[in-house]
């Protein structure tokens, strides 16, 4: 099945923007038959960017030794350069590393903290981001703060407002925005944000594990201090693909989660080798970005801001419910709350979001918020209108007592 799906994606010519939607499925390995609503999560990775990495495993096993000492550092720093214009920052100040968690990791176990820093967080904090702010926490005794972001969203000013209050209580020693929020899919305003942290003295650090690829980049305009995010959710990348950048008040302080052989040597140093690893995700980095230079970065970003808020529509009108957020919080994935009757909670969620999969083929959060369900779609160039009617009627057949 995959080398059929190969082959056919080698002779498909490079597409004009207008036929996106159902026919550059075959350009990813996606099993066929199934409606994929869930680009968000972890991405889909096309066969091009496999190909790509696979060959840059071989090339590793076919000397290793010549690999890891002479050429494994170049390729990620040729994989960095490549990738910043993409953000807008200087490849030098950008470290690539498997995921945001461990940028996180590397951010906050770098800071000196003291007994009495707090460290602002929200109630959509990502899961894992949150955990290591409360690990670190323990071992200093600095202390959370936490904000609760309003949802479902009426602006971005109301969020804007929300953490300006927060800020001003708890007097943080370091912000945590989301460029995206995870479970709620909303845009933030982070430049004004950022500014609203740094004029309380806050260190700012942007979780855009989402934004790269969904949302236009410029990462050194928004003066905050880190921002991490991720290149195999919306660029298209190889899993285990994702970026640090650091700015000029704490890249010298700055150190990988795993100290190896490069520490004291500066931050490229540092982070392009972690100890011995694969780094084929990195390597083949290049090749996702031409997948994207092939449509065109804001072509990509224009249908799925689009389709996300034909989406968001198509879904609100059957369901007689409403979106989450406003156009101006929707970046390429939408909230839609279901209707009343399907319950809530954690393990509702879960059991809905796996009957639509088991019993439809659809892949689709389902997240338990504001007391009852909301779906997060995500829209990405091989999905279209019609899979959206699709998640609409399978979630009007499945009404409790309906
Ligand atoms: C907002 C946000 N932060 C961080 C992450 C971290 O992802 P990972 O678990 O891959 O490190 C995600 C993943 O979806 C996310 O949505």
């Amino acid at each position: 099945m995959a080398s059929c799906k190969r082959l056919r994606h080698t002779l498909t010519m490079t597409p004009a923007p207008s036929a996106f939607g159902t026919d550059l499925r075959p350009l990813f390995v996606l099993e066929e038959g199934s409606v994929h609503l869930n680009h968000g999560s972890y991405g889909a990775t096309p066969f091009a960017v496999l190909e790509a990495q696979s060959a840059w495993r071989t090339r590793m096993e076919a000397e290793p030794s010549r690999f890891m000492e002479f050429e494994f550092r170049p390729a990620v720093r040729a994989a960095a350069n490549r990738l910043a214009p993409y953000l807008g920052v200087d490849g030098d100040r950008l470290a690539l590393v498997e995921n945001p968690t461990l940028a996180v990791n590397a951010i906050l176990r770098s800071l000196d903290l003291k007994p009495g820093d707090r460290i602002l967080i929200n109630d959509q904090t990502y899961g894992a981001v949150r955990n290591t702010v409360r690990f670190v926490c323990s071992m200093t005794g600095a202390e959370i703060a936490e904000w609760t972001l309003p949802f479902p969203a009426e602006s971005p000013e109301q969020s804007l407002a929300a953490f300006e209050m927060a800020l001003a209580d708890a007097k943080p020693r370091v912000a945590i925005i989301d460029h995206v929020t995870s479970a709620t899919a909303l845009v933030l305003p982070v430049k004004a944000m950022s500014a609203a942290a740094r004029d309380h003295g806050a260190l700012v650090l942007i979780d855009g594990a989402h934004a790269p690829g969904m949302l236009a980049l410029d990462i050194a305009a928004l003066d905050a201090d880190w921002y991490t995010g991720t290149c195999h959710k919306w660029l298209f990348a190889a899993k285990g693909c994702a970026f640090l950048w650091a700015g000029d008040r704490v890249i010298d302080r700055l150190h990988p989660a795993a100290i190896s052989h490069g520490y004291g040597g500066g931050f490229c140093e540092e982070f392009d080798w972690v100890g011995t690893r694969d780094g084929s995700a990195h390597h083949a980095l290049p090749a996702a970005l031409d997948f994207v230079d092939r449509f065109g970065i804001e072509a990509i970003r224009t249908h799925n801001h689009a389709l996300a808020m034909a989406a968001g529509r198509r879904l609100a009108g059957a369901w007689g419910t409403e979106m989450g957020q406003p156009e101006s919080m929707v970046g390429s994935m939408v909230m839609v709350r279901l209707p009343d009757g399907y319950g809530s909670g954690f393990d509702t969620a879960r059991d809905l979001r796996l009957r639509l999969l088991q019993e439809n083929a659809i892949q689709t959060r389902i997240n338990p918020l504001a007391d009852g369900l909301y779906a997060r779609i995500s829209s990405q160039i091989y999905n279209h209108i019609a899979e959206i009617d699709l998640l609409a009627d399978a979630v009007l057949a499945k009404r409790p007592n309906g």
